[in-house]
């Protein structure tokens, strides 16, 4: 199979958010600091009908409809998600429901979990099924969703919830240049869930900040090397189109793009212009370690890179910046703001991604874009994922509700026999939701 591949796309966010900026307000934080110190709008948050899985059935129900698939013609279903909400069962056993009313129970595939690589994890596999002899001809389908939430402080401005379901298979629009890929996996102990009864993470927040950096330069030297021996040229940021990061808050993907445009000075790559090397030249000599922490780096670095970025990065970042951190579905979710916003123009662009997820692990990769054929093209899947409307159609909750919320959730995390309050009024329709926990863990989900 020739361009293997994302052949389409479908997000789902919940409808109820809370603004950033009133958030900081109710927080008694520093005027800001949420909006302009992490860089985000608005975050989205799961109400207690709402779940990792009822999401995940509607990203899927709605994918299979709208772009005209039959449950049938999946062979391969993979999850990524740090949402645990059963230790054994995998959350791509719940979203059979959908295949087996139709009679296909042949289907590959599990969970894949590491914080917010779990998409990646999935997205991989599936992409090498479809590359591989195994391969019976069906789509591979991969689902990421996951509902960031954080214990009360500074974590908790960077949370968010979301659902996104791709389509894999060959001739895609949206095509793997598989032979070029770096991965940087490392023991660190910066954002984890020992708590096995509470949904929130244990997380230094600074170190994470770090170790996101770092594997990103380790991962952008080996993707330049492979490149390199492959094409026998130089790779930099001017060899692709867009640049896609995992996006925790938008402030880090700021910092990122800049460190890309250092690392591109460091190794004297032939893009880069006088003016760089005159105002970025000076930090070449830093230890790695000291770099990462050099304030005046970090400053000239985003300065030099601000054009760039506005061009490169700055298209994918919408829905990151109003919807919050959705974890293994963030850098999917920026990927498709940038279909969103670019669509059809998009024929012919490399678009870089890069994959993080705490612990840690992470995935550089590129993908080769052409407009492709309708059901699978890229202005069918902008209109499919018909953002704008989604964005418009939430409702603003206020902070008390929020905290109100959250409590419940809490309480509710790993626990049973309860009923939910049906209220659906906020759903879209369509859209699944939980109904009941039973007495034996069991959960009952119904659609709108
Ligand atoms: N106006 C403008 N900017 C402000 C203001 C203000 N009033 N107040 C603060 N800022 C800036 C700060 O200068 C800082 O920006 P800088 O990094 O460019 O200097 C930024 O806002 C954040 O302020 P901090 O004081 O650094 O924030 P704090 O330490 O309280 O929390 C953090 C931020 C660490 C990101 C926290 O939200 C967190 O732990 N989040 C979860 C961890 C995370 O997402 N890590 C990312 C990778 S791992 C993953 O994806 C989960």
């Amino acid at each position: 199979p020739q361009n293997v591949g994302i052949l389409a796309m479908e997000i789902y966010f919940p409808p109820t958010c809370i603004q950033q900026d009133t958030l900081e307000d109710f927080d008694g934080v520093s005027k800001g600091k949420y909006t302009i110190g992490l860089g985000q709008d608005c975050m989205a948050f799961c109400s207690e009908v709402e779940d990792v899985i009822s999401m995940g059935l509607t990203a899927v129900t709605s994918l299979l409809e709208k772009y005209g698939v039959d449950p049938k013609q999946i062979g391969r279903l993979e999850v990524g998600s740090e949402t645990v909400i059963d230790k054994s069962k995998s959350i791509k056993t719940f979203l059979m429901t959908i295949f087996e009313d139709c009679g296909n129970t042949d289907i590959e595939g599990v969970d894949s979990t590491n914080a917010c690589y779990g998409g990646t994890a999935a997205l991989l596999n599936c992409v090498n099924w479809v590359e591989s002899n195994s391969w019976d001809g069906r789509y591979g389908l991969v689902v990421c969703t996951d509902s960031a939430v954080y214990a009360e402080g500074p974590a908790r401005p960077t949370g968010g919830a979301a659902a996104i379901a791709m389509l894999i298979g060959p001739d895609a629009p949206i095509a793997f240049e598989s032979k070029f890929r770096a991965s940087h996996m490392s023991h660190v102990y910066d954002f984890y869930k020992p708590d096995l009864a509470s949904e929130y993470p244990v997380v230094d927040g600074k170190l994470s900040q770090t170790c996101y950096l770092m594997a990103l330069e380790s991962c952008y030297k080996g993707y330049c090397q492979k490149y390199e021996k492959l094409q026998g040229k130089q790779f930099s940021i001017a060899d692709a189109d867009y640049f896609v990061f995992h996006s925790p808050y938008n402030k880090l993907v700021q910092k990122s793009f800049a460190r890309l445009v250092f690392s591109d000075v460091a190794r004297s790559a032939s893009s880069v212009d006088e003016s760089a090397k005159e105002k970025l030249g000076q930090f070449t000599s830093l230890t790695g370690d000291e770099s990462y922490n050099n304030r005046d780096l970090e400053k000239a670095s985003q300065q030099v890179a601000k054009p760039h970025y506005d061009v490169k990065v700055q298209p994918g970042t919408l829905i990151c910046k109003q919807v919050g951190n959705m974890y293994t579905a963030s850098i999917y979710a920026a990927f498709a703001s940038l279909i969103h916003n670019k669509n059809s123009s998009l024929d012919g662009n490399r678009v870089m991604m890069f994959s993080y997820g705490s612990g840690l692990s992470a995935t550089m990769f590129s993908l080769r874009l052409s407009e492709g054929k309708a059901p699978f093209s890229l202005s069918n899947i902008a209109k499919v994922m018909n953002v704008d409307e989604k964005l418009k159609r939430r409702t603003e909750l206020s902070p008390e509700k929020f905290v109100e919320i959250m409590k419940v959730m809490e309480h509710r995390y790993g626990g049973k026999d309860f009923v939910t309050s049906k209220d659906t009024t906020l759903l879209a329709p369509d859209t699944y939701y939980l109904t009941e926990v039973d007495s034996k863990y069991r959960r009952y989900y119904a659609k709108k």
